[in-house]
């Protein structure tokens, strides 16, 4: 049975897990794709434990990479559901990589994953609503919220950019940029 409503701390979800090499590029370090796969793991398990159902990646904000990871580095992903609309989720992940050698711990990324729970049908399925216990909580809510709101204003505005580019005026809008046009 799906619980009507459930605290933040019911579905907080950590993995830690050791870089190998078999994970790192010809440089030593690690693949951004191996991060972003275990950053999809620790945001289903977050995002269903919450939902009790089954749930889908629909979008990932934010990724960038501050600091290199390095092979031998302990990364742990904390996540957390921030925000929770009626069928999807928004659950941020922090990232953290440990020099167990130097005892030092280097925040490397966070990120808000937007999941959808799915039903039996394999149909978007409503989600229990989210208990805000602490001011970390409602603030976090009030974040994702407004990121909502900004990310859906600017793909209206990126959608309206990419239906208004004149190729005809190419060399007007590309002078100051670094590319040459050869046609
Ligand atoms: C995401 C998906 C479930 C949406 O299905 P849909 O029939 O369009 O459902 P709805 O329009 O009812 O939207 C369901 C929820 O998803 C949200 N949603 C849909 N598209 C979204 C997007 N691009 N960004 C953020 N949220 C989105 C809606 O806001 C809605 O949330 P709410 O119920 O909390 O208000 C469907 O497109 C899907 O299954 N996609 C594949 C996901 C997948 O397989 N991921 C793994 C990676 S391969």
């Amino acid at each position: 049975m799906v619980a009507d409503a459930l605290p933040v701390r019911y579905s907080q979800t950590t993995i830690t897990e050791l870089m190998i090499p078999a994970y790192a590029n010809f440089g030593g370090k690690i693949h951004g794709g191996i991060l972003l796969s275990l950053m999809d793991k620790v945001a289903y398990a977050c995002a269903s434990k919450h939902a009790g159902t089954y749930c889908v990646t629909v979008t990932v904000n934010r990724v960038e990479f501050l600091q290199p990871v390095e092979v031998g580095e302990l990364v742990s992903m904390h996540a957390s559901v921030n925000y929770v609309g009626n069928t999807s989720l928004i659950v941020g992940i922090r990232v953290e990589a440990m020099n167990v050698k130097t005892n030092t711990i280097k925040h490397t990324n966070s990120s808000f994953f937007t999941m959808v729970a799915k039903g039996e049908d394999d149909k978007p399925t409503p989600v229990p609503k989210l208990i805000l216990e602490n001011k970390e909580d409602v603030k976090r809510f009030i974040e994702s919220m407004h990121m909502k709101q900004i990310i859906g204003s600017v793909r209206k505005q990126m959608d309206d950019a990419r239906s208004h580019i004149d190729v005809e005026r190419a060399s007007e809008l590309l002078k100051n940029e670094r590319c040459i046009l050869r046609f």
